[in-house]
């Protein structure tokens, strides 16, 4: 399962088959300033650091331009991972929703406020 680690936290958590960053990092406690969930909005947008992405479901050009792309940023709320991937949050942190499922998941929970 490919791993997601989030900066600048440094937060790490694994992915299920198809499942987008946002659903990993929920799944496993955590939680981040979100908006629609459907990448129309941007707010959730996030710079790719390390690893590729993919979009299985599409996401609005307006939102995440071709230029945007090829410099990195991403959307968490759409992005799977196709391999281990790191990305930095944008005037954002991670936050630990649920000491519980970060514990079962494997997270740190020590990182993160709750
Ligand atoms: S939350 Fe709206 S684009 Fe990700």
């Amino acid at each position: 399962m490919p791993s997601v680690t989030i900066q600048p936290d440094g937060i790490r958590t694994d992915t299920r088959e198809g499942e987008t960053v946002l659903q990993a990092l929920s799944r496993s406690g955590y939680g981040f300033r979100v908006g629609c969930r459907r990448g129309g909005c941007g707010i959730c947008k996030a710079d790719l650091l390390d690893g590729e992405v993919d979009y299985p479901v599409a996401v609005s050009d307006t939102t995440l331009t071709d230029g945007e792309r090829a410099t990195g940023a991403c959307l968490p709320c759409r992005a799977v991972p196709r391999g281990d991937i790191t990305i930095q949050l944008r005037d954002d942190k991670l936050r630990c929703c649920s000491t519980l499922l970060a514990s079962i998941y494997g997270a740190d929970s020590t990182k993160g406020s709750c």
